[in-house]
């Protein structure tokens, strides 16, 4: 089995909580993300702040726009401190190729990320804007427009990858939220599947917000999520 690390989503509203949760945690954690929420009222610089502390960053934008302009925010993006970014997808491959082009030319390690349809949507929805096909469909049409774009990774459930890893496991990284450890509240989340389930399906990387930042002992979370996942 391929290895699968942690990320922690770090979707709270205070930067000094933030803050301390990260103090807390310490060195056994890797990689955490920032979300649009964060992003906006804290700004770049809070960016660099956790990268400072030593974290590897994945900055969750969702980015959706016309090529020209989400190119020209990844290039400005480009000077951030980051490991991972999101794009919406759906933008079509003339956007995705547009920022992966800023990518290699600025910042080729950057894991830019496509992301397929929200766990929001359900099948109704889609139909609702337009879409013919189930999630699970339009998440394997994506996963080829992905591919097709030359963009490295794409963010999906996990119980997802067995229409996806088969066919795209060697072109893309998979990253995956909706994540919770046996015996955890499910919270808002609708299909949720165990760390460890997960890596066995082929991800990358495991996106785990509330099962940690709530936990009695966020640190022990952490350790008790790496052990799983190892
Ligand atoms: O607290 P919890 O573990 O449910 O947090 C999951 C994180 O993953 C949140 O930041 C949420 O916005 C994000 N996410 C998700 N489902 C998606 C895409 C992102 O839950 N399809």
């Amino acid at each position: 089995m391929k290895s699968c690390e942690l990320i922690l989503a770090l979707d709270m509203g205070s930067r000094d909580e933030a803050l301390n949760l990260l103090k807390e945690i310490g060195p056994d954690l890797k990689w955490v993300k920032l979300g649009l929420q964060m992003f906006t009222a804290h700004g770049p610089d809070w960016v660099r702040e956790v990268a400072g502390l030593g974290f590897n960053i994945f900055l969750d934008l969702k980015l959706h726009d016309i090529p020209n302009t989400v190119a020209k925010t990844v290039q400005s993006l480009s000077h951030l401190p980051i490991g991972m970014l999101t794009i919406h997808s759906c933008g079509g491959v003339e956007m995705m190729a547009a920022a992966n082009q800023v990518r290699l030319h600025q910042k080729p390690d950057l894991l830019l990320l496509g992301v397929t349809v929200l766990t929001s949507m359900d099948e109704q929805q889609l139909r609702r804007v337009g879409v013919p096909a189930t999630p699970p469909g339009q998440v394997h049409n994506l996963a080829s427009a992905v591919v097709e774009s030359g963009v490295p990774g794409l963010v999906c459930s996990a119980k997802e990858l067995h229409l996806l890893a088969p066919e795209f496991g060697k072109q893309l990284q998979f990253v995956t939220p909706g994540i919770r450890p046996l015996g955890s509240s499910a919270d808002d989340q609708k299909r949720v599947v165990t760390p460890g389930q997960a890596a066995a399906s082929g991800s990358n990387y495991i996106v785990v917000g509330r099962p940690i930042y709530k936990a009695e002992s966020p640190r022990e979370a952490v350790r008790a999520i790496n052990m799983e996942l190892a």
